[in-house]
Parts: structure tokens; C-alpha cells; sequence
């Protein structure tokens, strides 16, 4: 490796950097995953194995990724985030591990049953909590950036983009129309303070499209109704705990079949 490389990151071991050249021939190898403000996401292979290459719309935005890489290297896997495998000098691009299955996204429009998708949000909420136990919030919890793997009645999620996530506690500045970014809870979209309930209410939002997609499980009135109904209060002190709303979630998994 080229010692500028080193001295971009001097965090990274040499293994794990890339050369710009070996950056794009990663990306022209690969299939295209999605396309974000940051960047685009492939599908490629890396050393025999399934990865995602990130790579920045152009070198202006390459900075952007550096945020998404050090909250992944810090949480090395936990909470199922992909583990970065290999970064690009200044940032340019990442490679990561690929996680297998469907994004909950495509899992809702293709109608999965309503029991995987609830079993799928369950176990997503209890990773998400090991990241918060991190000491790290998302931030950009949405359907899209949850991938489901189901084997037989396991469901297991993993959490990715974390482009957004910071420390809990911290004020990232994000500023929007709470109309147009309705995952992000209203008081993260001012300015404020990122939280467990933040994120809390993303997930309370998530659970608000699946009872609109699958009307016919849930009854008006049901105790997941109420659950999302408060998860998504926009005062945040109004939200449960997290341990409750497990609680809640965990005894309302089969109640709608
Ligand atoms: N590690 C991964 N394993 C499997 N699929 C992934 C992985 N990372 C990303 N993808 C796929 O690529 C899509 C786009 O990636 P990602 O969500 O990280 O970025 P984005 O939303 O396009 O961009 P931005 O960085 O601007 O938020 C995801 O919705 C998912 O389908
Ligand atoms: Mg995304």
C-alpha cells in the first residue's frame, strides 16, 4: 500500500486500504445496490467473498463517508452493522462486509407475512439497542436501511447506512421538513439532540406503515396501535422506554397471525 494512504487514516492498518485504482475496479466490477445523497452503493466480491463498496458522487462529497466509516469501525459488527473491511483514501469510498436477505423495504412492498415482518422489527429493535448500549444513536432508521434474513420462524435484522449516526446525546445539526423526512422524529429535524427516543421514534413510524399495509391484522384499538401512537408523540419525553415498548412488541408477535 502507498504510504499516502496510511497517512490519510493513521487509524487503519495498511491492510485494510485502498488505492483509488483498486477502489474502481470494485465499483466497475460491481451491481448496483442504491444510489444516496453521499454516494452509490455496489454489490461486488472482495477476497472470495460478498462485499458492498461505497464510493461518493465525487471527491467533494468523499468526506461524507468519513462519519459513517469511523461509527462502524467503532462498533465493529455489534448490533449487526456490516464490518468495514477495507477504506479508500480520504475517504473517497468504503468496502463492507454484505449482509444477505431483503431490505425490510422490499420485504413490505413484495406483502411478506405480517408475522416475519413484526418477528423482523422485533429483533432490529434489539439490535438497534445494542447499538444505543454503544453509546450510539442511527439516526436514519427506515425501511430501506433494514435488511431481514429469515430461516424458518427466525427472523434476523441487520442495521445499515449508518451515514448518519452519531453519539447519543450529541447535536448533529439536521435541520428539514419533518413532512418530507417523516422517519426522523420532528425534534431531531431542529437541530436537537440525538436519543434513544429519536430513534424510538423511527421505529415507532416503521410500525405505523405496517399496520396501513396490512390493515386487516391489526384491530382499531389494538395494544400495537396505542404502542405507535405514543412511540411517535412528537414530545419526546411522551415516548415509552425502550424496555417497554420490547415488552409490548414482544407479546403482540402472533396476535395478528
Ligand atoms: N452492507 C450491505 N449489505 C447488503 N446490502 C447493502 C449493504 N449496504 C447497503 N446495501 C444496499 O444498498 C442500498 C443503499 O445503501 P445505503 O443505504 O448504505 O446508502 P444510501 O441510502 O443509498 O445512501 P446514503 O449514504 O446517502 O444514505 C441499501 O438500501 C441496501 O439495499
Ligand atoms: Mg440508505
Amino acid at each position: 500500500m502507498r504510504d499516502s494512504q496510511a497517512a490519510a487514516d493513521p487509524t487503519l492498518p495498511a491492510t485494510m486500504l485502498l488505492s483509488e485504482g483498486e477502489l474502481q475496479s470494485l465499483v466497475s466490477e460491481g451491481t448496483l445496490l442504491g444510489m444516496g445523497s453521499a454516494g452509490k452503493a455496489f454489490r461486488t466480491r472482495y477476497k472470495g467473498a460478498d462485499a458492498v463498496v461505497k464510493v461518493a458522487h465525487s471527491r467533494k462529497r468523499a468526506r461524507l463517508f468519513e462519519g459513517e466509516v469511523r461509527t462502524l469501525l467503532a462498533l465493529k459488527g455489534l448490533g449487526g452493522a456490516p464490518r468495514v473491511l477495507a477504506v479508500c483514501e480520504n475517504y473517497l469510498g468504503f468496502l463492507m462486509e454484505f449482509c444477505p436477505g431483503r431490505t425490510l423495504k422490499d420485504m413490505l412492498e413484495e406483502k411478506a407475512s405480517v408475522s416475519t415482518i413484526l418477528r423482523g422489527i422485533y429483533n432490529l429493535a434489539l439490535r438497534l439497542q445494542d447499538i444505543h448500549l454503544a453509546g450510539f444513536a442511527h439516526n436514519d432508521i427506515k425501511p430501506d436501511n433494514v435488511i431481514l434474513q429469515t430461516s424458518g420462524l427466525e427472523v434476523t435484522a441487520r442495521i445499515i447506512d449508518l451515514g448518519l449516526s452519531t453519539r447519543l446525546g450529541l447535536r448533529p445539526g439536521f435541520q428539514g421538513d419533518p413532512e418530507f423526512f417523516r422517519h426522523m422524529a420532528p425534534e431531531l429535524l431542529q437541530r436537537g439532540m440525538t436519543s434513544v427516543e429519536s430513534d424510538l421514534y423511527s421505529i415507532g413510524n416503521i410500525l405505523r406503515s405496517v399496520m396501513e399495509r396490512y390493515p386487516e391484522s391489526f384491530s382499531e384499538g389494538c395494544q400495537l396501535s396505542f404502542l405507535v401512537w405514543n412511540m411517535t408523540s412528537s414530545i419526546p419525553g411522551s415516548r415509552p422506554p425502550f424496555e417497554m415498548f420490547l415488552d409490548v412488541l414482544a407479546n403482540n408477535l402472533d396476535v395478528c397471525g
